[in-house]
């Protein structure tokens, strides 16, 4: 088989693809398509002159997404997209699909969403998930030449992990089990028998919220090695982001640009030094002037830029009536456009006023909310590591600053340009007394957590680790807004099918 992200190598020689059409024209004697194959997409030239006239006719009526074979020369057009076109002497029809539900135009997300099964055939939704697939990829790659050996936690578990709020209960033979929230407290017992370990599995949470960060089924990474502190964590968090975000950038050029990806934020992800903040800092940073100051202005130029826009739509419009045919597609290109930003300049005009609240009424104590977080990474280009919680607001099992009691050892990883949230972790509370009174002040029962304490009775060590979200991830580093285009088939509130 030849493969359409190949065919540089078979320059000047004739293939045979198979593939979708995703896109046609015809005139009298030429039909052009626009053919898919899985590995990316080629303009194929089907002349009425070079193939029989029943081809040419049966071409013709291939209508979006039939499936085919086509057979010709492949030739090098660097005004094409891929580079290479293919001057096709056969075609052999394999289904003639029917009208196809996904047509170029605009559709509603919700549609989209309903027809995902087809949506992903979509080329910006080809794009994430290719981009997705190199960073499950780097992320095995990074933690193998760490020296860092994968295990699999359970999915079904007998206990919370991250708070009894968001588990999803099941039955399991008459005794209540839960989809797993997280792998780390096995992690952990992995990890007092091989060093450094790290989790790559489905985690659950019932979360009833609809954020655009938010899923109940998410594929989670969780190393967790012994004999880590604190900066040693941060810093195993620091060296695996910068691994994944250069082989996204080396490996999905083109991806990146079909979802119009600005990379230079990527680049500096890539080489920059992660700013390091603790929660304190980071409070205050959020109350502050200079925060409050840039949401003005942020609110200024959104304004500034909508009613620019808008002028631009008036014109334009103005325009179209008499515009010739090549120049009237360009102008429903750009109205489109148009409609896409002006409903996001909306949302962020609803948006500024209520992050403003939230910043400047932050109150130290507080976990940070989505649009606290949206504030203080928009005000980083590379991701932020912010440090050392307050205890109150994170899980039992994280150690105490010596320092302060009132902290928690514990680090979130912050994307950039208001993306968030992409992980959490902290060092482990090591003591068995300090870790049963912990447990005992989230009221979870003791007894389920046996096991766990054994691991503080026998050999315990200082240990430390993380979780990195793989649709957050992916999302920050393709550039989209939400994570349900992040994953396959997305699962969150409201929403199981397909
Ligand atoms: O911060 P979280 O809850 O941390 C843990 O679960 C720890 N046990 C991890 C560890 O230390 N081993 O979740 C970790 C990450 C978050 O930073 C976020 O990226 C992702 O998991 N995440 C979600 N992603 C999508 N939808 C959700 N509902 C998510 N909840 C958490
Ligand atoms: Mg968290």
């Amino acid at each position: 088989m030849i493969y359409i992200k190949n065919l540089s190598d078979h320059q000047d020689k004739t293939v045979t693809l198979k593939g979708w059409i995703y896109n046609s024209r015809s005139s009298k004697a030429i039909h052009f398509l626009e053919v898919r194959d899985g590995t990316g997409i080629c303009q194929c030239i089907v002349a009425a002159d070079n193939v029989t006239d029943e081809v040419f006719e049966a071409t013709g009526t291939l209508k979006q997404e039939s499936s085919f074979e086509i057979t010709g020369k492949v030739v090098k057009d660097d005004r094409s997209i891929g580079g290479y076109e293919l001057h096709a002497s056969d075609v052999k029809v394999i289904q003639v699909a029917e009208n196809y539900p996904i047509t170029p135009k605009d559709h509603g997300v919700e549609f989209l969403m309903e027809n995902r099964h087809l949506w992903l055939r979509s080329q910006r939704q080809w794009a994430a998930m290719q981009v997705r697939n190199t960073i499950q990829f780097a992320i095995h790659r990074f933690f193998q030449q760490e020296g860092f050996i994968q295990m699999d936690a359970p999915i079904f578990t007998g206990n919370a992990a991250e708070g009894t709020t968001t588990l999803f209960e099941t039955d399991y033979f008459d005794e209540k089990a839960y989809l797993t929230q997280s792998g780390q407290l096995y992690g952990e017992a992995m990890a007092m028998a091989h060093g450094k370990i790290y989790t790559f599995g489905p985690t659950f949470r019932a979360e009833k919220s609809k954020t655009r960060r938010h899923l109940t089924e998410f594929w989670m990474i969780e190393p967790e090695m012994a004999f880590y502190d604190l900066e040693m964590n941060m810093d195993l968090a620091e060296k695996m982001l910068k691994f994944i975000v250069n082989a996204a950038l080396e490996e999905n050029k083109s991806e990146l640009e079909i979802l119009e990806r600005d990379t230079e934020y990527l680049k500096k992800a890539a080489s920059n030094e992660f700013k390091r903040i603790s929660y304190t800092d980071a409070v205050e940073q959020l109350k502050s002037d200079e925060t409050a100051a840039m949401l003005d202005k942020m609110e200024e130029d959104r304004n500034t830029e909508l009613s620019d826009i808008k002028n631009e739509l008036e014109e334009i419009k103005k325009e179209h009536g008499s515009a010739k045919k090549w120049r009237k597609a360009q102008i429903d290109q750009r109205i489109k456009e148009i409609h896409a930003r002006v409903d996001q300049i909306e949302e962020d005009l609803r948006n500024i006023p209520v992050w403003k609240e939230s910043a400047a009424n932050f109150e130290w104590g507080n976990d940070f909310g989505g649009s606290d977080e949206t504030i203080l990474t928009m005000q980083y280009d590379t991701p932020v590591l912010v440090h050392r919680y307050p205890a109150e607001v994170k899980a039992f099992y994280m150690k105490r600053d010596p320092e302060n009691e009132k902290l928690a050892l514990a680090l979130d990883v912050l994307a950039p340009e208001g993306f968030g949230e992409i992980i959490g972790g902290s060092v482990r509370e090591d003591e068995l007394d300090l870790l049963k009174k912990r447990i005992a002040e989230h009221d979870l029962p003791e007894d389920l957590f046996s096991w766990y304490l054994d691991l503080r009775r026998y050999g315990s060590v200082p240990h430390a680790g993380f979780g990195l979200g793989l649709e957050r991830t992916v999302a920050w580093i393709c550039g989209l807004s939400h994570v349900r285009e992040t994953i396959p088939f997305p699962r969150m509130l409201g929403r199981l099918r397909p």
